[in-house]
């Protein structure tokens, strides 16, 4: 018999885009297919985790048992997880989150007047480093999906947001689609995945994390 490699964790993760109203039938968001988090989402699952995902809003079915909560801003994804954070083993912020909000959120439908319109944003809550700079912050997992200099910027965020890993893609290589390249980023340095389904890169993170923890609780 052998024991799950993530049995006894609980794991909380964030996943899909948010969604920032301006008026009741517009808004700001990021474009994010929920694909790669619920992929994830399984992945943990299969790996003996006790899962609860926050998710902004997403076409896809909840993964087989994942506890999920599902929210449209980033501050009601901020909330939800900032409920939760103290009591997770893990947090992976896989959530493409709008950074920035509108300041006014009209009651009714703005009407069209003149050429021009300006709206004023504010920005959001960075809801993973807010995690991970908690006194007894869980193991912060972030992801990374930049269009250019992949290896610059996540590293750049593992040390900026004091996280034990990131996930890196190049947005051209993932987006929307059901594979995707990554790279890993940990204080070790860079670790490539091969080109694969998004089902088995997820695998070969979980893989990547389970060993991690393990070399943590043996440390
Ligand atoms: O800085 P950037 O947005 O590229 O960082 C990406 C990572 O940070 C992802 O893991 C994402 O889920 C997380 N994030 C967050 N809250 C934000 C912005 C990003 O949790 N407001």
């Amino acid at each position: 018999f052998q024991p799950k490699p993530l049995s006894g964790k609980t794991v909380l993760m964030t996943a899909g885009p948010t969604y920032e109203p301006i008026d009741p039938v517009r808004g700001i968001t990021n474009i994010s297919s929920g694909k790669m988090g619920y992929a994830l989402a399984r992945a943990l699952v299969m790996a003996g985790a006790k899962v609860q995902l926050v998710s902004g809003p997403v076409a896809l079915p909840t993964p087989q048992g994942v506890e999920r909560i599902d929210v449209h801003t980033a501050r009601e994804m901020h909330r939800a997880v900032m409920l939760r954070a103290a009591k997770a083993d893990v947090f992976v912020g896989v959530a493409a989150v709008a950074d920035y909000r509108s300041v006014e959120v009209a009651i009714d439908k703005i009407k069209k007047a003149g050429e021009g319109l300006t709206i004023e944003l504010t920005r959001n809550p960075d809801i993973l480093a807010e995690v991970a700079s908690l006194p007894a912050a869980p193991f912060c997992v972030g992801f990374a999906a930049e269009s250019q200099n992949l290896d610059v910027y996540a590293s750049g965020k593992l040390a900026a947001k004091r996280l034990k890993l990131v996930v890196g893609n190049l947005v051209q290589d993932g987006m929307g689609g059901d594979t995707n390249q990554v790279v890993l980023f940990d204080a070790d340095g860079s670790h490539p995945l091969p080109r694969a389904s998004k089902t088995e890169v997820a695998a070969g993170i979980v893989a990547h994390l389970a060993r991690m923890l393990d070399a943590a609780a043996n440390a």
